[in-house]
């Protein structure tokens, strides 16, 4: 390197000990690498060269602006003085963490596209709720002991936090007629917390009504659903229940670790229901079924606290970053 750049660089080295802001560094920095600057005027010479010194010449202006460039951007490391840190705005940016979806999103979509190839279509109902929709119509009136399993949370006159999924099997059998086959996922509300209970969760309902559909269709659908959300065949009990909504009723418990593990309601629907919303019960039946979102993907991913799917603890979420 030419003797003048070297100590150009000397130079720089020098003028950098005294610089103690950043400021400073900017105005140093323009000094030598500015529009206007020493280094990028020398390279203005470039031109007027002779055509055997250029290439030499242009090798050396850019080892020395390098050099330069590296010298001003490390002064905040190796010169304690400069106080404030200095910040290339040219610099490639930092990486910026993107979100993944949330475990109770993932395990609706994996529910949801089983149920869908079975030939369930979705369905979305209201989050408060008519009293009627969420009870009476499913044959729960107002004196049935049943509502005080529910603890529901009121808003206003004759209004609630739906509790269940249920009561969207109302709306869509009064709004479309039989037959149908639907899912309708979405939150529901009660007022409970403990590890297993959240006053916020989420459920699916199915809903399937035709002609001539008894419990061997329930049967036969609920157990290839919870095989392929399991990814493997799965101990299965139907047990005896009471829904006030569905005759027959009962719950489906599966082996877990060794114990029966409660996992859904279903049953045949109940002619009260069917000819609340003016179907026929003589000519049409059919089943349904309701279940917790949060409760399988408890059992699948092994978590035991239900509450750490909303407390919203990243290094919780991130865990099912890659389980879609
Ligand atoms: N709605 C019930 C609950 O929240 C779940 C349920 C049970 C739904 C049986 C159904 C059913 O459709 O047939 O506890």
């Amino acid at each position: 390197m030419q003797k003048k750049y070297s100590s150009l660089i000397s130079e720089l080295r020098e003028k950098l000990k005294d610089c103690n802001t950043t400021h400073d560094l900017v105005n140093i920095k323009s000094e030598y690498l500015g529009k206007n600057g020493y280094i990028t005027n020398e390279f203005s010479k470039l031109r007027n060269a002779q055509e055997s010194e250029k290439k030499k010449l242009g090798k050396e202006l850019n080892i020395l602006k390098s050099q330069a460039h590296d010298i001003i951007l490390n002064t905040n490391i190796i010169n304690n003085k400069t106080k404030e840190r200095f910040v290339d705005v040219t610099l490639p940016g930092k990486n910026v963490c993107v979100g993944s979806r949330h475990p109770i999103s993932i395990t609706i979509n994996e529910i949801t596209k089983i149920l869908e190839s079975h030939g369930f279509t979705p369905v979305t109902g209201v989050e408060v709720e008519n009293e009627y929709y969420n009870f009476e119509a499913l044959n729960i009136p107002e004196s049935h002991p049943a509502r005080d399993m529910h603890d529901t949370f009121y808003v206003l006159e004759g209004k609630l936090l739906r509790t269940h999924t249920s009561s969207v099997q109302i709306h869509t059998m009064l709004n479309k007629s039989a037959p149908l086959k639907i899912m309708t996922p979405g939150k529901v509300y009660r007022c409970d917390s403990d590890p297993t209970h959240s006053p916020m969760f989420h459920q699916i309902e199915g809903l399937y009504i035709d002609k001539g559909i008894n419990f061997c269709h329930l049967k036969g659908t609920l157990i290839a659903f919870i095989d392929e959300y399991f990814g493997k065949k799965m101990e299965i009990r139907f047990r005896p229940s009471y829904f006030p909504f569905t005759e027959p009723s009962a719950e489906i418990d599966i082996k877990f670790k060794g114990k029966w593990l409660e996992v859904l309601g279903c049953g045949m629907v109940h002619h009260n229901v069917l000819k609340n919303v003016n179907i026929n019960p003589k000519q049409f039946s059919g089943f349904a079924f309701g279940l917790g979102i949060e409760r399988l993907a408890m059992l699948k991913y092994g978590i035991t606290d239900l509450r750490m799917f909303f407390e919203n603890d990243i290094s919780f979420l991130s865990q099912f970053e890659r389980a879609e």
